[in-house]
């Protein structure tokens, strides 16, 4: 494939990033191994091409508006997939993990809680990479300003978001159900093990086997692969209004609630710095808000169930509620708070990297 045909895409990359932050990238010569980095990663540009996914459609506003305060784990408590945390273990697979993650709660959500399915990550991460990944070089810009470095990217060192909604809601593809490593439940399961995410040989990830496309469900388990799939009917993305006014600003927060409260889960990417690594929250009500002066070259899809009003050092400040692929051991069993405020920089631009899909309840 083409390298510009996915210049634009949300890359999921864990190791790289394009733009403005490639070249920094580039002189690094990615030193992935050497960097006690996190796991996972998005590009930030991603999103911002038209052509790859339309943006979400307003949602109706309920006469009661917007609650200050939302916890998609008590809105549906029918769902419990809500409170799973899942660990993508060493394989840069935060993409594929935070997708298969939502698609799961959805489901249940879209059933009344009358059916379960919780979407193989493994399935997307194997079957999807092709897709979403790279294997010779990643460039971007053009002209002078052109950048291209040779980088092996598959499924465990990242992906593209934009891409693997692309590959989900082709039709003919879809899901199958997983469960976690070594799980008997479902037709594909994880295929990592899970680590520690809060030591750094968690993230020495170079000798992560690559991700096969296994087009068949464990002999335990009572289906078969290609009945098994289930379709994803649509994907969508938020463009976040740039220096806009608080008006549209908080008319843009709204929208992103609103399709959370009505639709469910959806996926943000933060850029990655030093100090959430170091995030250490002695609260539940403690958020993550970086400083604003960090750089970061990597990025890392999370699961965003809700949102409220937390503290950092005691001031109050609004947050969006947020499921890692880090365990349960990590942050607030598994949780953390992240700061949704106007400014991207200090909310680790995770704004800016927002989407859904809709599974097909059967
Ligand atoms: C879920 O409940 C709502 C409200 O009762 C109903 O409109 C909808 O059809 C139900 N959905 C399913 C999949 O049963
Ligand atoms: C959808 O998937 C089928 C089967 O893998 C493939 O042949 C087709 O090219 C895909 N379509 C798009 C638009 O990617
Ligand atoms: C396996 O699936 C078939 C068809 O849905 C069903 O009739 C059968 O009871 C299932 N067996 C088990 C052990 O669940
Ligand atoms: C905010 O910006 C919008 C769009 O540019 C504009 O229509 C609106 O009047 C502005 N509101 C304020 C309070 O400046
Ligand atoms: C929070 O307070 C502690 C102790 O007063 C201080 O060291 C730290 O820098 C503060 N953090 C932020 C982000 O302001």
């Amino acid at each position: 494939m083409k390298l510009n045909a996915f210049e634009g895409f949300l890359l999921v990359v864990g190791a790289a990033v394009l733009g403005g932050d490639f070249a920094q990238g580039a002189k690094n010569k990615f030193r992935l191994h050497d960097s006690p980095t996190f796991i996972g990663g998005v590009q930030p540009r991603h999103l911002e091409d038209p052509k790859l996914l339309s943006e979400c459609a307003p949602n109706k506003e309920p006469e009661t508006g917007v609650p200050a305060e939302f916890d998609g784990r008590e809105a549906w408590k029918h769902c419990p997939s809500l409170w799973e945390i899942r660990d993508q273990g060493h394989c840069l697979s935060c993409w594929a993990v935070a997708i298969a993650s939502t698609l799961t709660d959805r489901y249940c959500i879209h059933s009344n809680g009358t059916s379960n399915f919780r979407f193989s990550d493994q399935d997307l991460l194997g079957c999807g990479s092709k897709y979403t990944g790279w294997t010779s070089e990643i460039c971007t810009g053009r002209g002078h300003r052109r950048l291209c470095a040779p980088f092996p990217l598959s499924g465990c060192q990242g992906g593209s978001i934009g891409a693997a909604w692309k590959y989900l809601t082709n039709s003919s593809l879809g899901l199958v159900s997983g469960g976690w490593y070594k799980s008997d439940y479902g037709c594909v399961s994880y295929k990592y093990p899970p680590c520690d995410h809060t030591k750094e040989s968690c993230y020495k990830v170079g000798k992560v086997p690559k991700p096969e496309c296994r087009r068949k469900c464990l002999t335990k388990y009572n289906g078969t692969y290609p009945l098994d799939k289930r379709a994803v009917t649509s994907a969508c993305k938020f463009t976040y209004p740039a220096d806009s006014n608080d008006t549209v600003y908080n008319n843009f927060v709204k929208k992103v609630q609103l399709e959370i409260m009505q639709k469910g889960p959806i996926i943000g990417a933060m850029r990655l710095y030093d100090s959430f690594q170091k995030f250490n929250p002695h609260d539940e009500n403690e958020l993550y808000k970086p400083s604003g002066d960090e750089k970061g070259d990597f990025f890392h899809a999370v699961k965003i169930i809700g949102w409220g009003i937390g503290h950092q050092n005691g001031t109050e400040l609004p947050y969006w509620l947020v499921s890692n692929s880090f365990n349960y051991y990590w942050g607030n069993r598994g949780f953390f708070k992240i700061f949704r405020g106007k400014d991207v920089h200090v909310s680790a631009e995770i704004n800016k990297h927002l989407s859904a899909g809709m599974p097909e309840v059967v």
